[in-house]
């Protein structure tokens, strides 16, 4: 039992070296408005390059690496602390060599109380602290597996370049995807350093719809006067145990509909502080099949027949539509595209799509038909639909047709010949007695 515990601890030790060891150091775009001139050019701003160097400890040592950039300024090569180890995570570690790097931006951040109503509380009485006389910086980072988000709200006393991270948002669903009907949950989680002077007075949390000009509030949380405000969205939640135990502020979707496809932005306030994220959203929903006149008529050879596939319930719009058939040798040909009609769309915001082929019998070579199938290629997955297609009297046999008339044939010859052979038995005795007569 010892050995179990030791080699426990010493795997934990391990573990918190590992997790320290391997914290990146990300190149970063740094970002500003222009300054001078009265910012008269609208939304200029300046690009830099720079170099964040992340840790979870303020006292490890600086990292030794401040090598190797030329080009980058040396003031704007920073070292972040960051004790959630938010930024340590997997994803932020480019392979050596790796042409794609996680992606990051740092802007200047100006802290002030904000208006909204859900936040207001937190900044009353509305004091400005000496602590927020200090360089902010705000940043976001998105993962190399493009799922994973975050955003900081960094602090370094002015002139510093050692930064520390008061406040991050992150999201492991950056682009989430699902079934309609499905229930969904759009991760979002916040850290904040406790011994923050503005973590004490509360937080708020904001969860925002945005999609092509539409927006809209779906839910807002004030953590100071444990309210929610009013929305007129339905069927969403959060888990406030679990906001309150780990900073887990994910949207939970009881049901997954068209209208809700788009972009979210989970917001995160202290006072004087925000920090968001954003992420997409998109319900997938592959259509159903069914194919017209069913069962198919019977064709005989020269009929052209049309035969439609209808296609419904299906979201996002882009779908393909085709036809194949597979004959009696059970080889599967393409019957091209047939023509599409255009899309209609239901209550539910799902769309509905037709196509029709018209069947030529005697063009194609389909022998005595065979199977008909309406493929359906669709972001949400391949869907098929089969209809058998029978065609009589067809011009030219086939080998068991052939022996089946053979053997027709031969049945019919046979009684044929037991006809003639009762009547021409009797019918040749008397030619015989005739014969005999005549003699
Ligand atoms: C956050 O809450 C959601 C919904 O309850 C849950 O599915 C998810 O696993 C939680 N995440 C964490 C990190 O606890």
């Amino acid at each position: 039992m010892k050995d179990i515990s030791t080699i426990y601890k010493l795997s934990v030790v391990a573990a918190i070296c590992f997790i320290q060891g391997k914290c990146p150091v990300l190149e970063c775009w740094f970002v500003q408005e222009k300054a001078g001139r009265g910012g008269g050019l609208t939304g200029a701003t300046t690009q830099e390059k720079s170099l964040l160097h992340i840790r979870t400890d303020a006292g490890s040592s600086s990292p030794e690496t401040h090598q190797a950039h030329s080009d980058i300024n040396p003031s704007r090569v920073y070292v972040i602390t960051d004790p959630a180890a938010t930024l340590c995570h997997q994803s932020f570690k480019a392979p050596k060599g790796s042409v794609k790097k996680p992606q990051c931006e740092v802007n200047p951040f100006l802290p002030q109380p904000s208006s909204l109503r859900w936040v207001s509380s937190l900044t009353e009485p509305a004091l400005s602290p000496i602590y927020l006389q200090a360089d902010w910086f705000s940043a976001s980072f998105q993962g190399l597996d493009e799922q994973l988000g975050v955003s900081t709200i960094t602090r370094a006393p002015t002139g510093s370049t050692e930064h520390e991270v008061i406040l991050s948002v992150t999201s492991k669903t950056m682009s989430a995807k699902t079934r309609l009907g499905e229930p969904v949950t759009l991760d979002c989680g916040f850290w904040a350093d406790s011994s923050s002077p503005l973590y004490t007075s509360g937080f708020a949390v904001e969860w925002r719809y945005q999609t092509r000009g539409d927006g809209r509030l779906v839910l807002a949380y004030d953590g100071k006067t444990d309210r929610l405000a009013d929305t007129h969205e339905e069927g969403v939640t959060l888990d406030f145990e679990g906001l309150y135990k780990r900073g887990n502020a994910s949207l939970i979707l009881e049901e997954a509909k068209v209208r809700h496809s788009g972009t979210y932005i989970c917001t995160v306030y202290l006072p004087y502080l925000m920090a968001q994220v954003a992420m997409d959203l998109e319900v997938v929903e592959p259509p159903s099949l069914s194919i017209h006149p069913s069962p198919l008529p019977l064709a005989v050879p020269g009929q052209t027949i049309n035969i439609h596939c209808d296609a419904s319930g299906f979201a996002p719009l882009h779908l393909e539509l085709s036809w194949e058939f597979k004959g009696a040798d059970g080889k599967s040909r393409s019957l091209g595209a047939g023509s599409m009609s255009g899309h209609r769309q239901a209550w539910d915001l799902t769309y509905s799509q037709r196509t029709r082929l018209e069947l030529d019998t005697s063009k194609l070579d389909l022998g005595r038909g065979g199977e008909v199938t309406c493929v359906a290629v669709h972001a949400g997955g391949t869907r098929r639909a089969s209809m058998t297609l029978s065609i009589i009297g067809f011009s030219s046999p086939s080998i068991e047709d052939s022996m089946a008339m053979v053997g027709v044939a031969l049945v019919l010859y046979g009684l044929i010949k037991f006809v003639s052979w009762t009547f021409t038995g009797s019918g040749s005795d008397k030619t015989d007695e005739q014969d005999k007569v005549s003699k």
